[in-house]
């Protein structure tokens, strides 16, 4: 076995239906590298908790999200699947996260400030939750983590985080990098923004077929170009260039034909996972998690044990 594998790390939210932005900018790089290294895959519930305050959701979603990624052909035997909340490292080093940073420097994160503007109820956790997303990270010395391109600022604030506490008491934590996936980026939700469970805009990733029609005919048009972007934006994530733009020009200014053809598209490639996740049961994903939180455990109780040392509370 090789031991010089480098880790990766990533984590989603159990904050509501995955959609195909999920898949597209974290499951699909995901899915795409993890083999490659030594990978833990972490369900966030404590950062869902900033959001959702509904106590049988947080737990249906959190089984269902473990589902989801078991479907999307997660092999957990190659990767350590594990919640957030099972493993206590994780706000022990969140607080101790907290206490390297400046709360002016909190108060610039896009992801706090884009949801204050939104009405969002700005709660301490909310306040805090680049920090916790930093010990998430940093209890594994991950080198790798692919998140979508909204997740850029974390990673900077996790670097700063790390960066403070080794400055301060030594090398102890490592800097990681993000890894965003080339051509991917932002995937637009059916208003044109970026798709967000918490924006209604959303493709499900596991939606019926009917869902997936229903959504991809909602997607807004501008009929000022001469093609409609956004449903261009989405065909692109399944298709080549070369394979889309003759169809598209072949289609001027039928829009409601191009989007029944991403429609059928999008389910073609959707079908297999949806039928695979059928198959998964509630007791596969509790031993999942059970198996996975013992193993994301060996790793971080190690570093918590280096950090409780050198920040003097051993
Ligand atoms: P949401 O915005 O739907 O609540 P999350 O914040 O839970 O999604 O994000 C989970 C992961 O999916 C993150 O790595 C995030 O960067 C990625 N992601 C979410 N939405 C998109 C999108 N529209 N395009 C690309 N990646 C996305
Ligand atoms: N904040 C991330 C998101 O919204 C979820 C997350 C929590 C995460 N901890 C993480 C992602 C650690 C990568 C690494 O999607």
């Amino acid at each position: 076995m090789n031991t010089e594998r480098k880790r990766l790390l990533t984590g989603l939210q159990p904050s509501g239906n995955l959609h195909i932005g999920n898949y597209f900018g974290a499951l699909k790089p995901f899915l795409d590298i993890y083999h490659e290294y030594e990978s833990f895959l972490m369900v966030a519930d404590y950062h869902a908790l900033t959001s959702l305050k509904d106590p049988a959701a947080l737990r249906i979603n959190t089984l269902s999200i473990v589902r989801d990624y078991l479907a999307t052909g997660v092999d957990p035997e190659k990767v350590v699947i594990f919640r957030q909340s099972d493993n206590q490292d994780h706000t022990e080093l969140g607080w101790v996260m907290n206490c390297m940073v400046t709360v002016p420097f909190l108060m610039q994160a896009h992801s706090y400030k884009d949801k204050v503007a939104k009405g969002i109820e700005p709660n301490a956790g909310l306040f805090t939750y680049p920090m916790l997303q930093a010990a998430d990270i940093a209890l594994y010395n991950v080198d790798v983590v692919p998140v979508g391109e909204d997740q850029r600022q974390h990673l900077e604030y996790t670097r700063e985080a790390i960066g403070k506490f080794n400055r301060a008491y030594g090398e102890i934590l490592k800097e990681p990098t993000e890894m965003i996936l080339e051509g991917v980026g932002v995937v637009p939700g059916t208003d044109g923004l970026k798709m967000s469970k918490s924006y209604g805009n959303t493709i499900p990733l596991f939606g019926t077929s009917e869902e997936i029609e229903k959504a991809v005919m909602s997607i807004v048009t501008d009929s000022s170009g001469t093609r409609p972007e956004n449903v261009y934006a989405i065909h692109k994530l399944l298709k080549p260039a070369t394979e889309l733009d003759p169809l598209y020009e072949s289609h001027q200014g039928r829009y409601g034909d191009l989007k029944k053809l991403l429609a059928a598209d999008l389910d073609a490639f959707i079908a297999p996972m949806r039928e695979r996740r059928a198959t998964i049961s509630d007791d596969m994903v509790h031993e999942v998690l059970a198996e996975g939180v013992k193993k994301a455990k060996k790793v971080s109780n190690l570093t918590l044990l280096k950090v409780r040392k050198a920040i003097g509370i051993n």
